[in-house]
């Protein structure tokens, strides 16, 4: 069995759909979330689910990620998933889990990504600019910003009179129905097949 740890700083609803799509799953097991909000979403759909959560505070983060990589070790995990964490992870935390981190982005980097490029930020972003198509990436975690080897994309038009709002739930539906069906190849890949 391989332990997976998942952090969130928002609504968590990847966080929700992957805790479903390997619930019960032979090799891989959701083993913690990990927020630094005490008030995101997440927090309940881990309790729904029954996977343990912990909260740690930003500034761990920034000036313990010693504190970091201990509760990541106790939990045995193995491998750490990004979905909305909105926080620079610690060279230390990455340099620890090496090409075992991975990131969703909602949108087609190199493309709107890096700092400050979240959430509607993204999306305001890609309509003010006119480019035809968005969509997702999911790719591996380096010590820079959206910047690690891109895994997947998939892409969705930007029609006329797209709104952040409508653009995001076309994003929200790709996110969903991709990011689990690809972290579980990329752990078939890493621990090939158990
Ligand atoms: C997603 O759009 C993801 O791409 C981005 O943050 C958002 C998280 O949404 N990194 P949710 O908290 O999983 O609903």
């Amino acid at each position: 069995m391989h332990f997976i740890a998942i952090f969130a700083s928002g609504s968590g609803s990847n966080a929700r759909n992957i805790m479903e799509h390997f619930k019960n799953h032979r090799y891989y097991r959701i083993a913690l979330i990990v927020t630094n909000r005490k008030a995101a979403g997440v927090i309940a759909h881990a309790e729904e689910m029954g996977v343990a959560c912990s909260y740690l505070p930003s500034s761990t983060f920034r000036d313990n990620p010693s504190q970091v990589i201990a509760l990541l070790k106790k939990a045995n995990v193995d491998f750490v998933v990004l979905a909305g964490f909105l926080l620079k992870v610690p060279p230390p935390v990455v340099n620890a889990y090496g090409n075992r981190i991975i990131n969703i982005h909602p949108s087609l980097l190199p493309a709107f990504g890096g700092e400050g490029m979240y959430g509607d930020h993204v999306h305001e972003a890609v309509i003010e600019s006119g480019v035809p198509k968005s969509g997702i990436t999911i790719h591996r975690v380096n010590n820079e910003y959206d910047e690690g080897e891109v895994i997947f994309q998939a892409s969705v038009d930007v029609i006329k009179g797209e709104t952040p709002a409508s653009l995001k739930s076309k994003i929200q539906s790709l996110e969903h129905r991709w990011f689990p069906l690809v972290l579980e190849q990329v752990l078939q890949k890493t621990f090939k097949n158990h």
